[in-house]
This record gives C-alpha cells, sequence and structure tokens, in this order.
C-alpha cells in the first residue's frame, strides 16, 4: 500500500519489476494531483499500469490523459464526428467494429490495420516529437475469443545484452517511419502509402539506446524502425529484428487479458513495447480506444537534422 494505493506487480525477475495491477483509485471522482503526482513516479518504476473496472467514458479518459501531460496525440485520420465511431479526435479507434456497427470483415483496412498493431512496436516513434505514454480503455462487455495486449521490458532486456554490442549501439541512430512497419504487416494494402498518407506521416529519428524514466539504459525500437543512420536497409533490419526478438524473449514479457468494460492499461513508450492480437475471426465485438500523451521530457524531440548532418546521408 502507497499513499492509499495498492500496487501488485505483475513481472518480477532478475532485480527488476515490471507492470503492475494497481487498486485505490476512485474513478468516480477527478483524480488529485496527488495521486496523479504519485502514480507518475510509480509508474517510471513498473512501465504499464493496469487498472480494472474504471467505469471511465471518453470523457474521463481523456481528463486522465490531460492530467498526464499537457498534449495529447489528435487523431490524423478523424474527419468529424458523423465520419467517427469514437467520435473524438483525442481518441483512437483500435477496435474491431465498422462505423456502421457491424464486426470488422476479414481483409478490410481496419483488419489489416490491426495486423500492424500485431508487430511489437512502440507508439509513435515515428513521430519526430514522440510520445510517453498511451492509455487504452475498454468498452462494452468482455470480449470472448482471446484478447490481450503484450508487453516487453526493453529496460531488463537492454541490461542483459553482451557489454561490447552495447558498445556497438550506444551511438546509433535510428529512422522511424510508420509506412515501412504497415508494409511489412500487410504489403498488398499498404505496399504503396498514398502521398497523402506520407505527407501525414513523414519518417522520425530517435537515438537506439536511451535513459529511461527510472534512470536506467533502454533500446527504443518499433516495427517502425526501418533504417539504421550510416547502414544499408538490409544490415539495418537484420540489427534490428534481432534486438526485438531479444526484448521479446518470454522472460521480459507479460500479457494482459482485457477481462472487463472500463479495463484501463497505461504503459510508457519510453521504456516498453508492445503488440496486441490480430482481429480473428469469430471474436466478439472489441470496442478498445487509445489516447496518446506527446512526450516533454528530455529527449521528447529525438535526433533533427539540424546539427547532424550524417542524417542527409541515409539514404541508401
Ligand atoms: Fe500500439
Amino acid at each position: 500500500m502507497i499513499g492509499g494505493l495498492t500496487v501488485v506487480p505483475v513481472l518480477v525477475a532478475g532485480g527488476s519489476v515490471f507492470g503492475a495491477e494497481v487498486f485505490g483509485v476512485d474513478w468516480k471522482k477527478p483524480i488529485s494531483n496527488d495521486v496523479v503526482g504519485q502514480l507518475v513516479n510509480l509508474q517510471d518504476r513498473y512501465a504499464v499500469f493496469i487498472f480494472r473496472e474504471t467505469g471511465l467514458d471518453n470523457a474521463g479518459h481523456i481528463a486522465f490523459s490531460k492530467q498526464l501531460g499537457d498534449k495529447l496525440e489528435v487523431n490524423p485520420f478523424f474527419y468529424g464526428r458523423e465520419n467517427d465511431r469514437v467520435g473524438e479526435s483525442l481518441l483512437f479507434d483500435v477496435g474491431n467494429i465498422e462505423l456502421d456497427g457491424s464486426l470488422v470483415k476479414s481483409n478490410s483496412r481496419r483488419w489489416h490495420h490491426s495486423m500492424d498493431n500485431a508487430l511489437w512496436h512502440t507508439d509513435s516513434t515515428y513521430h519526430q516529437q514522440r510520445s510517453k505514454y498511451s492509455l487504452l480503455l475498454s468498452h462494452g462487455d468482455a470480449v470472448t475469443g482471446g484478447c490481450y495486449t503484450h508487453f516487453a521490458d526493453t529496460r531488463r532486456a537492454y541490461s542483459d545484452l553482451p557489454q561490447d554490442l552495447k558498445d556497438e549501439l550506444e551511438d546509433l541512430i535510428v529512422e522511424h517511419d510508420l509506412w515501412h512497419s504497415r508494409k511489412l504487416a500487410s504489403p498488398i494494402i499498404y505496399g504503396s502509402p498514398t502521398d497523402r498518407e506520407k505527407a501525414l506521416k513523414p519518417p522520425a529519428y530517435h537515438r537506439l539506446v536511451q535513459t529511461a524514466p527510472d534512470g536506467r539504459k533502454t533500446l527504443y525500437l518499433a516495427a517502425h524502425a526501418k533504417c539504421i543512420i550510416g547502414r544499408s536497409f538490409g544490415e539495418s533490419q537484420e540489427l534490428i529484428w534481432r534486438l526485438i526478438d531479444h526484448c521479446t524473449q518470454s522472460k521480459y514479457v507479460f500479457s494482459m487479458e482485457w477481462l472487463s468494460g472500463g479495463d484501463v492499461v497505461w504503459w510508457d513508450n519510453r521504456q516498453s513495447m508492445h503488440r496486441s492480437n490480430p482481429y480473428l475471426e469469430g471474436m466478439s465485438a472489441r470496442d478498445v480506444r487509445r489516447s496518446t500523451v506527446v512526450d516533454d521530457g528530455p529527449f521528447a524531440f529525438g535526433v533533427t537534422s539540424q546539427g547532424n548532418g550524417e542524417l542527409n546521408s541515409l539514404a541508401k
């Protein structure tokens, strides 16, 4: 029990903790700044928090997210309330329900989008100003047919690397590109993004080895990671996926099952990776919505071309 909060760790191993279920937050009324401060301090250590049956709606979801940072990501594909099932530009619809209320059809664009989310990734690494937190809230009834989100501890995974590899990785800069991971997950649909799509999401550059909020070093990786500056595409992909495979070994991973409407998971993109289950035939309605809190910390803007001429020679 910490300040009225009960924190039950999920993965305790190797002298490290990762993920926790948190009890004791009264979601029926506005969360005080004191409680938010306690939660953020604890979150720096655990990286992933699960809250069950919060009873939050869209407004409560957005209000709590705004207490965690000044700016939330705006959904660039939000075309107004009449064209969006969720009806909020600050929430991303990651459910399996179409605008008309029907379940997503296999091989529809939404279906293929879910395949991108099923690759191990970190949200918004393809933004030059990255995002620090993501918060998923489930609505409606519990899902049948298997509904999980999986998390990997990139801090502990980094600490277990051999020193010579740590030395090799220390100064590497990675180009992240949303269209790269979309193409990986679904080459038929996303093999040729439109000019509008590419203009909406240009690539971004971030250091591979970073200092996590808890002070430990971590790997900042994602399926969006396309190239390492100074290396060929093939060499880059070989190293990137070797590291992702390392980070996502079962000893660094836990799986959160979505049990009830109102369940929330809040994770720190600066010190974890995640993936969801892809949509499956026979899965019931899965109404999950995400807010994303923009990073305002010291590494928020990654590596920009100003002052780093190497970026200009990336194209190989
Ligand atoms: Fe994600």
